[in-house]
C-alpha cells in the first residue's frame, strides 16, 4: 500500500491535532470541524476479493503480484471490537463490515457476535451491517444473521449474465448473487438493499431491467454514479450516468417520485413508485455532493482510520492498541482525529484534487 498513514507520534507532534494526556470522557456526540458528529463506523475485515470488479479492483493492477495485508497485519477481532466500542461511546450508531469482501473474512461470524454485544450509551440497538458481493451469501446467511447482524446489503451490477461477467472480471453468475440474495432475505436479513454502480457504455443498458427486476419484490435498488475512487480505475467524468439521467430513464418505465430521507446525512436519495410497488435509491456523489452531512469514518483492516473515502492519509491505530494504549488513549484518539476533520472531498473535486494519491476503494471499503 503506499498511502501515507500518519502514526501517533506525528499526531502528538502536529500543530492543529492536539491529543490531551487527560482523558475526554466520552459524551456520545463528538463534532469534527464543520459541524458534522460521529455517526457510523465502517470496517474493512480484508482487503481481499473474489471479484474484480473493472470500476474498483481492475485485474491489471490487482493482479498475482498485488501485496495484500499480510495476515500479520490484521486487526484481530478483539482489537476491531476492543475500537468499535470506544467508537460506540463517542456516538457511532451503525457499523458497517465491509473490505474488500467481508464474507472472504475467516470466521467473520464469530466477529458480528462479539460486535453484536455492544451497548449504546442510550440503550438503543447497535445498526449492524455489512456489505457484500453475494457470492458466498448464500451459504453463509444463516450463520450471519444467528450471529446478530441486521441486514445486509448486496452489490450487483447487472441482470444480463455475460454484462455482469465483464463487470466483476471472475466468471461469477448473476444467479450466484440472487441465490444469495434470497437466501439472505429468507432468514430475515431484509429488507435488502441492491447497490448498482453504474458505468456508461458498460452497464447503462441494465438501469431499466435491474429496475423492473426488483420492482415489487420488497428490495430496495441503488443506483450509484461511478466515482474517481482510488487510483487505478481509469475514471472519466464522461462515463458518470448522472442520477438525474437515471431517473428519467426509469420514469419512462414507472413513475416515481421523491421521498423524505429516513435519518439524517443518509447517503441515498429515495424515491418510490408513485404505484405503491416499492422503494429506489440514488447515490449521487459525483452530481450532488452531501459531504455536508457526512458522519462516516473509516477503519482499514490494518487499522488505519480514514476520515474521507478519498484521503490520502491516516492515523495507525494498530500501533497504539499493540504497544500497550489503554481505552482512556485510544478514545482520546478518535476525539483528536474526529475533532480535526475538515475532508469534503466530492463537494471540491476537480482543478484541487487532481493527481492526489488516493486510498484504493477496496482497502476502506465501499
Ligand atoms: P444505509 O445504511 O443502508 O443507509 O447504507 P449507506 O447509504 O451507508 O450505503 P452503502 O454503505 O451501501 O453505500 C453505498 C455506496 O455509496 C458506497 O458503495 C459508495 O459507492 C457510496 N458511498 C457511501 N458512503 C460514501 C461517502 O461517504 N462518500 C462518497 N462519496 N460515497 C459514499
Ligand atoms: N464508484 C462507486 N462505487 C464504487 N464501489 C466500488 N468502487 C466504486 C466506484 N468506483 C462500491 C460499490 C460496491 C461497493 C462495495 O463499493 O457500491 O457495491
Ligand atoms: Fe470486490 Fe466489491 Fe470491489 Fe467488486 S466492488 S471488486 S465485489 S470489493
Ligand atoms: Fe464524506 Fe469524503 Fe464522501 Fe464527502 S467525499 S461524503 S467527506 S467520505
Amino acid at each position: 500500500m503506499t498511502q501515507r498513514v500518519v502514526p501517533l507520534s506525528d499526531y502528538r507532534n502536529r500543530s492543529t491535532v492536539r491529543v490531551p494526556d487527560r482523558h475526554i470522557e466520552p459524551r456520545g456526540i463528538l463534532n469534527d470541524r464543520l459541524q458534522r458528529s460521529l455517526r457510523d463506523l465502517r470496517i474493512s475485515v480484508t482487503d481481499r476479493c473474489n471479484f474484480r470488479c473493472i470500476y474498483c479492483m481492475p485485474r491489471d493492477v490487482f493482479d498475482q503480484d498485488y501485496a495484500f495485508a499480510p495476515q500479520a497485519a490484521l486487526l484481530s477481532f478483539e482489537e476491531i471490537t476492543r475500537l468499535a466500542r470506544l467508537f460506540a461511546a463517542h456516538g457511532v450508531r451503525k457499523i458497517r463490515l465491509t473490505g474488500g469482501e467481508p464474507l472472504l473474512r475467516k470466521n467473520i461470524e464469530r466477529l458480528i457476535a462479539m460486535l453484536a454485544a455492544i451497548q449504546l450509551p442510550d440503550g438503543s440497538p447497535l445498526d449492524l451491517t455489512l456489505t457484500t458481493n453475494g457470492s458466498l451469501l448464500e451459504r453463509k446467511a444463516a450463520a450471519l444473521k444467528d450471529a446478530g447482524l441486521t441486514r445486509v446489503t448486496v452489490s450487483l451490477d447487472a441482470l444480463d449474465d455475460a454484462v455482469f461477467r465483464r463487470m466483476n472480471d471472475a466468471d461469477f453468475s448473476v444467479a450466484a448473487v440472487l441465490a444469495g440474495l434470497d437466501e439472505a432475505s429468507r432468514v430475515g436479513l431484509g429488507p435488502i438493499k441492491v447497490n448498482m454502480v453504474v458505468k456508461r457504455g458498460l452497464n447503462d443498458q441494465e438501469i431499466v431491467p435491474m429496475a423492473r427486476h426488483f420492482r415489487g419484490s420488497g428490495h430496495i435498488l441503488r443506483f450509484i454514479e461511478y466515482m474517481d475512487v482510488g487510483n487505478s480505475n481509469g475514471w472519466r467524468l464522461d462515463e458518470v450516468v448522472p442520477s438525474s439521467e437515471v431517473v428519467a430513464r426509469i420514469n419512462a418505465l414507472a413513475p416515481i417520485v421523491p421521498i423524505e430521507h429516513n435519518y439524517e446525512g443518509e447517503v441515498a436519495q429515495r424515491w418510490r413508485y408513485a404505484d405503491g410497488s416499492g422503494e429506489l435509491g440514488m447515490i449521487s456523489s459525483v452530481t450532488q455532493a452531501f459531504c455536508g452531512s457526512c458522519t462516516r469514518a473509516r477503519l482499514s483492516t490494518e487499522g488505519n482510520l480514514y476520515t474521507c473515502l478519498f484521503a490520502t492519509a491516516a492515523t495507525d491505530f494498530r500501533a497504539p492498541l499493540r504497544s500497550g494504549a489503554s481505552d482512556a488513549l485510544l478514545s482520546n484518539l478518535i476525539a483528536a482525529v474526529w475533532s480535526d476533520r475538515s475532508d469534503r472531498y466530492s463537494e471540491v473535486r476537480g482543478a484541487q484534487t487532481e493527481g492526489r494519491a488516493k486510498v484504493e476503494m477496496s482497502y476502506i471499503g465501499g
